[in-house]
């Protein structure tokens, strides 16, 4: 075949989609309860629009961007969207918000497009559910969300560890800035041509350094230049975490790979997935809305990287099964018929049903039964359409019984428990 999909991008067909359903029903469920609304965001917006927030010098800005000219925009240079935060806040300022009702939580969810090198849990085309809440700059709302994420990793039946740090502000993080430039040229011999590169572009990403994970161990650590109002705030937001039952490890190495980061940064990672463990990540960005030309209102938020949470489910065997509760079997042009009225009244009963085509052999159908997965085939002939009965066979322990038509529902509902 040679009309192929694209490397990094996925088809996801029955349990592997399901599975990414599931994860976004639970977290729009759980966001419900947490009073979060809902915004939808386009997936085309100006590439400028995250250079200016994400950051000239983040990978995703200057590697990974799928950007094109459009003739239309008068040669705008567009990009596909890496992420939500930039376009949310956009929206955000644009709907006028930071001005007229600036305190908001918000929630979206979509594909996000990163030219990546595609490897297990790190694909091109990638969905994220995310949360952004405006004008909190207070750490108990920093508390409420890792709770939250607490609360739906736990739902989901995932195993997971919580790490955060706090990286400072604009009036700490320079001392930590400088720190780390001068440790990168002190360590020189030891670091790639990436991290020379990052010495003066981007110091933060220096404590990601791949080569050699030890290198970093004597890099400076972003918690030792606190200024007393981020380190206030830091200790309230583990306070609260200790108080919620919440467990975390501070990870004083965690800088995040984008620019907008201020204080608070956290990530999750899950168990089951190799190199591309981090299925939540997030933290607080309370210059970001006015750099992109708002007010001066703060910002917090996250996204769960939907794939890898997907993954991360069916590795720990969380997945439920959505096997067909029953499968019905008609023989006779008749019972056929009837078969279709049936099927809706079991569903109506709040029943997983699935119709076999009544053009085949009953051991076939039979056969087809069992591989889907249903626990009854329910049989109709035209000897039971007659008399107002059905043969419901159990697959599961292989026996068989006949009842009445109106006491299948129930007879098979019961076997469910
Ligand atoms: P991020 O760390 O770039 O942050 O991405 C968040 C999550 O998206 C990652 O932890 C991961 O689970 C998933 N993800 C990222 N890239 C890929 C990929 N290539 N393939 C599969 N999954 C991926 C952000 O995007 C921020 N906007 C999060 C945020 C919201 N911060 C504040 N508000």
């Amino acid at each position: 075949m040679e009309l192929t999909r694209l490397r990094g991008f996925r088809d996801l067909i029955g349990a592997d989609a399901r599975a990414m359903s599931l994860v976004e029903e639970r977290a729009r469920a759980i966001f419900d309860r947490y009073s979060i609304k809902e915004i939808r965001i386009p997936v085309l917006e100006r590439a400028q629009l995250y250079q200016r927030s994400s950051g000239e010098t983040s990978d995703v800005v200057e590697k990974q961007m799928y950007t094109f000219t459009d003739r239309d925009e008068g040669e705008t240079v567009v990009a596909l969207r890496p992420e939500g935060t930039p376009g949310v806040v956009r929206a955000y300022i644009e709907a006028g918000l930071d001005r007229t009702d600036p305190e908001q939580r918000l929630f979206y969810s979509g594909p996000m497009f990163r030219r990546e090198r595609p490897q297990k849990g790190r694909y091109r085309q990638f969905y994220q559910f995310g949360v952004e809440v405006f004008g909190r700059p207070d750490a108990s709302c920093d508390a409420e969300l890792l709770i939250m994420i607490d609360e739906l990793c736990r739902d989901l039946k995932v195993p997971f560890t919580m790490e955060i740090n706090s990286i400072g502000d604009q009036k700490c993080r320079p001392a930590f800035r400088e720190a780390l430039v001068k440790w990168g040229r002190a360590h020189w011999d030891e670091l790639d041509e990436d991290c020379h590169n990052r010495i003066d572009r981007n110091p933060l990403r220096l404590l990601d350094c791949k080569r050699d994970a030890k290198v970093t161990e004597s890099a400076p650590n972003s918690l030792d230049f606190l200024c007393d109002e981020c380190r206030a705030h830091f200790d309230t937001v583990k306070e609260l975490l200790t108080a919620a039952g919440v467990q975390y490890l501070v990870n004083p190495r965690m800088v995040r790979g984008l620019d907008y980061y201020t204080r608070t940064a956290f990530e999750v990672m899950a168990g089951g997935l190799g190199a591309q463990s981090t299925v939540v990540a997030g933290g607080r960005y309370d210059g970001l809305v006015e750099t992109m030309g708002g007010a001066a209102v703060a910002g917090i938020g996250f996204a769960i990287g939907v794939d890898r949470m997907a993954l991360a489910l069916e590795a720990a065997g969380a997945l439920p099964a959505a096997t067909p509760d029953a499968a019905i079997i008609s023989m006779g042009a008749a019972a056929a018929r009837h078969a279709v009225v049936v099927a809706r009244v079991l569903r109506g009963a709040n029943l997983n049903i699935e119709m076999l085509s009544p053009e085949r052999k009953m051991k076939t159908l039979l056969a087809r039964a069992s591989k889907i997965g249903a626990r009854f085939a329910l049989i109709i002939g035209d000897d039971e359409l007659a008399r107002g009965v059905v043969q419901l066979r159990d697959l599961k322990q292989s026996t068989q019984r006949e009842v009445a038509e109106a006491e299948a529902a129930a007879a098979i509902a019961e076997a469910r428990g």
